[in-house]
């Protein structure tokens, strides 16, 4: 544990990175994944379970939580950990993603965003410095820059604009964040799918010596190689001591490929909300299991993995749950998924502190393809 926020990068193999965040309320071991607690609950699972399948933070969303329920009720219960007990680290997204996304009647200048809700229909205005303020309420450890993330595909003038922007509310977060040594401000680089807008937004975030720099607007409809070529583009302009998140990603095979590029940090829904569709992840790929051909099937998802989940339940019972809409179902697959992907951080960390990742990098991509069997 440490007083203060700092970076430790403690091995390099090609351009994959091996490093520890130290934090006031904890560890967190990179590269990480980031199971998305997006309302205060990582949905369909107990924290403890989050906890064991090998979570050092979750994430939570500014958006969601400022309109229920509210950044100054959260504050008066004593804040989200307190709230959600969960004790050790949580980074929020800044809000500009979700509204974009799930608000309607969207206004967005220089001053900020306004919008109205998703959940009552009432206005909003949100600030870069409300943002932040909001985040501060939260009592977040890992707080990001508001910014605009423009969908692609888009016009280079519209995504160059959002990302003019976007460095100038980075200065105002960074202003309305100050100096708060145990916790940080992430700067969210953008630039679309434009090389020359990839690199000038690295460079102005690089130049306001922030603690740590997400990559923001991949796997905004873009396809993999697109998103792989910004990561060439823009991670040798990030500082290699400072962390790096890749914002929304992804499924484990953009995990694999973007750390091997040397990102840090990962988020997604994917895990979770594939889970409660009815999608597995495991060592041997995706498997859907509402899918007729599990019906019948006595055996568990892996019979191998330390998974409760994976390995004590039928595919046959697993399949009936998630054809007959039943919670727990989702709650099994959410399990096994969260599982999975922390499993594979594990697997990537372990290879790099040993000196082959490449051999597990490839190990990896066979496996899947491999497929269910
Ligand atoms: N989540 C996924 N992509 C993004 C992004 O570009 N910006 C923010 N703030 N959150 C994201």
């Amino acid at each position: 544990m440490s007083e203060t926020f700092q970076f430790n990068l403690k091995k390099v193999e090609g351009s994959a990175r091996l490093g520890e965040i130290t934090m006031p309320r904890g560890t967190i071991r990179t590269p990480a994944f980031m199971p998305v607690g997006t309302v205060g609950t990582v949905k369909a699972m107990y924290l403890d379970q989050v906890r064991d399948s090998g979570a050092d933070i979750i994430l939570g969303n500014t958006y969601h939580l400022m309109l229920r329920p509210g950044p100054e009720r959260v504050a008066r219960l004593g804040g989200l950990h307190e709230l959600i007990r969960w004790p050790h680290p949580i980074l929020t997204d800044s809000g500009g993603f979700q509204v974009m996304s799930l608000s309607s009647l969207r206004k967005l200048d220089e001053q900020g965003v306004t919008f109205k809700s998703h959940v009552d229909g009432s206005t909003h205005h949100m600030s870069p410095e409300r943002s932040i303020e909001i985040q501060g309420l939260l009592d977040s450890d890992i707080q990001m820059q508001l910014d605009e993330c423009v969908a692609l595909p888009a016009e280079p003038k519209d995504i160059e604009r959002a990302m003019e922007m976007s460095l100038r509310w980075a200065e105002r977060c960074r202003v309305a964040f100050g100096e708060q040594p145990g916790k940080a401000m992430f700067g969210i680089v953008q630039g679309g799918d434009v090389q020359a807008l990839r690199v000038r937004s690295a460079e102005g975030l690089k130049q306001l010596d922030l603690k740590g720099y997400a990559v923001g607007g991949l796997a905004v409809g873009e396809p993999q190689p697109v998103m792989l070529d910004m990561l060439d583009i823009t991670l040798p302009v990030l500082p290699t001591e400072k962390p790096r998140y890749l914002m929304g990603v992804g499924t484990p095979d953009d995990i694999l490929k973007s750390v091997a590029r040397g990102i840090d940090m990962f988020d997604c829904v994917m895990p979770t909300r594939s889970g409660r569709h009815g999608l597995a992840f495991t060592r041997r790929g995706k498997v859907n299991i509402r899918n007729a051909r599990h019906a019948e099937d006595s055996r568990p998802l892996d019979e191998e993995s330390t998974c409760p989940a994976a390995r004590d339940y039928s595919r046959a019972y697993l399949h009936h749950l998630v054809r007959s809409n039943e919670a727990l179902g989702g709650m099994l697959l959410s399990w096994n998924n969260l599982h999975y992907y922390q499993e594979l951080m594990q697997g990537i960390r372990k290879s790099i502190a040993e000196g082959r990742f490449r051999d597990f990098y490839a190990e990896t991509l066979e496996n899947w393809a491999q497929g269910d069997i």
